[in-house]
């Protein structure tokens, strides 16, 4: 396995199983189990799957060290208000049978995401989550939080495939070092993606499938990946990516599947929050004279 650092020096499993719509109970426990034996450390779960327990127990009947594991969940946004934030990341604690986390996101940039994100600090601060972070948050809305709060977040979670390379939105990430990882990268099993002649040729040329070849392109643009999948076949060859690198003509050809509309707005978003940080730093100089 190889491993990213984060912004705040700690290493993350550089790609890693997701278990959304995973049913809790044996499915579940199965699940992990079987992405333990192949190889995975990281997990990610969130309170809305409802299967944090299930993730849990598996964890214990693995019996494996707690510390080899990377362990994420997420807070739902009807827990955003920052003292039910703090209070819910005990339970999710609690069911995932762990008394720290690696790493916690908010969900969705929606409700009061403000108030979450001092819970996330708080937590941080306490030394009860080694990383804090969001997920499915725009450049703009990154870039808001990242101004606006002593800990930038770690990572944003976000939807990214080849299809959908999100290459504007890596600039913003990395000026505010906040760590981007794709979830959903084989396009939740889209078959038109998986069967892409290009994906194909190019897997030909390393003996790899169409997903590993995704799953490396990824992991060359420093882009963490969680997978899903509960054939155990597929969970070992979705980590079987750190025996062969992909070259600039491969990229070259990867990066001209992106369906993204490439011409963003004359004004960049992003920018948005950091205009309104330097008027409102100017309009204190003003009051204050
Ligand atoms: N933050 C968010 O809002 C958010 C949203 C969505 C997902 N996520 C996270 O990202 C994780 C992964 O996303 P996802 O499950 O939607 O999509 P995904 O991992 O891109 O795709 C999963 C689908 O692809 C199939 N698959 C897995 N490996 C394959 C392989 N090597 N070859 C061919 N097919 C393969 C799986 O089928 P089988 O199971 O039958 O193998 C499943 O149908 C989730 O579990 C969750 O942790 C986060």
């Amino acid at each position: 396995m190889e491993y990213i650092t984060l912004n705040n020096g700690i290493q993350i499993p550089a790609t890693g199983f997701g278990v959304f719509r995973i049913p809790e109970g044996k499915d579940c426990v199965n699940a992990v189990l079987d992405a333990i034996e192949s190889g995975h450390r990281m997990f990610d779960t969130a309170q809305g799957y409802w299967n944090e327990s299930s993730v849990g127990e598996a964890i214990r009947i693995s019996k494996i060290e707690r510390q080899s594991l990377f362990l994420t969940t997420k807070i739902w946004m009807s827990r955003y208000e920052e003292a039910d934030a703090y209070r819910s990341i005990s339970e999710s604690m609690e069911k995932l049978q762990t008394d720290y986390l690696d790493l916690v996101l908010l969900h969705q940039p929606v409700a009061d995401y403000y108030s979450a994100y001092r819970a996330l600090e708080k937590l941080y601060l306490d030394g009860k989550v080694r990383a804090i972070g969001v997920s499915n948050f725009s450049p703009a809305q990154l870039a808001d939080l990242s101004l606006f709060h002593k800990i930038t977040p770690a990572v944003n979670q976000i939807r990214l495939t080849p299809f959908l390379q999100e290459v504007p939105a890596e600039a913003v990430h990395r000026k505010y070092q906040v760590c981007m990882e794709a979830y959903a990268p084989l396009g939740a099993g889209d078959p038109e993606l998986l069967t892409n002649p290009v994906l194909i040729a190019i897997g030909n040329k390393y003996g790899k499938s169409p997903a590993q070849i995704i799953l490396r392109w990824l992991y060359q643009r420093q882009i963490i990946t969680i997978t899903k999948s509960t054939h155990i076949d597929r969970m070992r060859s979705n980590i079987a990516l750190f025996d062969f690198a992909l070259d600039a003509e491969d990229i070259g050809q990867i990066s001209a599947l992106n369906r993204q509309r490439d011409n963003p707005p004359a004004e960049n978003p992003a920018d948005y929050p950091e205009k309104m940080k330097s008027l409102m730093e100017r309009e204190a100089y003003r009051f204050a004279k």
